[in-house]
């Protein structure tokens, strides 16, 4: 069986896509009868073959994977015909593992590409993938099925033209939510562009940092939250681990906490929550992954709001379709404490992206 790990990508969680990977394919090259191809995607999204051997040294001691960029290593896409360099050769592949976070990775547009090529890959597939980045919209979609969300408003930078306009939304904001309340851009990740704004005059410069990510922002009760996560792995019968907890540093768990301030963030796991708490918010994961048809892996986001005078309240935040996948990650983390090493993980999740491409081919999408 041969894998094809792609890597790097255009997102701004190109830098932790290559730690990833490296994580990735040392667990890869020590499962039996697997091969792996190394496709690297430079920042401006071209896709380069890369030297096995050189990535996996880089891997083994440990040094997150490089790309190699050159004309002769350029990779292309085939219609209904796979991969192959450009120079002609088909690279023979099984499976794709797309460990590529943020936008043209996570966000269905690769995956939609993957479909056309006929290859099976790992993970969500098109809506999935593209409701899982779209914030909003897995909100509405939850929200339908009865799942709890922060209350928020979205607006859409055409709305605020003008100061009538800008009174007005900051009204409607008072009016619904209260300050202090978090903007952020619709579809980013990583806390690029979010802000806590603590009253009326923040609005218009934080929804100012949100515009020049995405043109459509959601502004957000802010709540004191605990941020509690889950791990969850399936198809049609998915299963959620107990979950974890991160627990930032700073104000919140913003770009810095993420991934420059070592001590940005403590990760607990398992989360120190009653096994009531831990109970419902499995279950609200797992709803949470039906309801946005996601596959094979996702690591849910809830907020954990603790009232003194009543029971804990429980908050879809987020779904992450491609999440963190460092050996140190979240998610795997949560996944091995529930029993399931690294690397029979991986393999599980090989095993759910073939299963689901075989479950597609055998349904007659032609029939009339
Ligand atoms: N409504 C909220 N109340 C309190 N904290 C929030 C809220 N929304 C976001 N945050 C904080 O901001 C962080 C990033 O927000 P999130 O929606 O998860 O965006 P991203 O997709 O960039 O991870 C969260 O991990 C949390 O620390
Ligand atoms: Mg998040």
């Amino acid at each position: 069986m041969t894998i094809a790990l792609l890597y790097g990508g255009r997102s701004t969680e190109h830098e932790v896509s290559l730690s990833s990977a490296a994580g990735v394919l040392k667990a890869l090259v020590a499962l039996p009868d697997t091969e792996v191809e190394l496709i690297g995607l430079d920042r401006d999204g071209v896709w380069y073959h890369q030297t096995f051997d050189r990535q996996l040294d880089r891997a083994r001691s440990d040094r997150a994977l490089e790309i190699e960029t050159g004309d002769e290593r350029r990779v292309v896409v085939l219609p209904a015909a796979g991969l192959a360099l450009r120079g002609g050769r088909a690279l023979s592949v099984d499976c794709v593992l797309p460990i590529l976070h943020g936008s043209y990775g996570e966000d269905g547009t690769l995956q939609g590409l993957l479909e056309m090529a006929g290859l099976p890959y790992v993970g969500s597939g098109v809506v999935g993938s593209a409701v899982g980045m779209d914030k909003m919209r897995a909100k509405q979609l939850w929200q339908d099925q009865g799942l709890p969300v922060v209350p928020y408003v979205h607006v859409q930078s055409w709305e605020i033209g003008d100061e009538s306009a800008r009174d007005h939304l900051d009204g409607v904001i008072h009016d619904r939510l209260g300050y202090p309340v978090f903007v952020k851009p619709n579809a980013a990740g990583s806390s690029v562009g979010i802000t806590r704004v603590e009253s009326s005059e923040g609005l218009f410069p934080a929804l100012m940092r949100a515009f020049a990510i995405d043109r459509v922002a959601l502004v957000e009760q802010a709540l004191p939250v605990r941020e509690i996560e889950t791990a969850v792995l399936g198809n049609d019968d998915p299963i959620a681990f107990p979950p974890g907890e991160v627990i930032p540093s700073h104000q919140f768990y913003d770009y810095d906490a993420k991934y420059e301030d070592p001590e940005g963030a403590r990760l607990e796991i398992p989360a120190a929550i009653s096994p009531a708490v831990a109970d419902d918010v499995r279950d609200l994961a797992v709803a949470a992954f039906r309801a946005i048809d996601a596959a094979g892996f996702a690591r849910v986001d809830c907020f954990v709001v603790e009232r003194p005078d009543g029971p804990a309240e429980l908050y879809l935040n987020e779904i992450n379709t491609i999440p963190g996948f460092t050996p140190i990650s979240m998610y795997p983390k949560m996944v091995e404490a529930g029993g399931i090493s690294y690397q029979d993980l991986l393999k599980r999740l090989i095993e759910l992206g073939i299963e689901r491409y075989r479950d597609r081919e055998n349904r007659d999408f032609r029939a009339r």
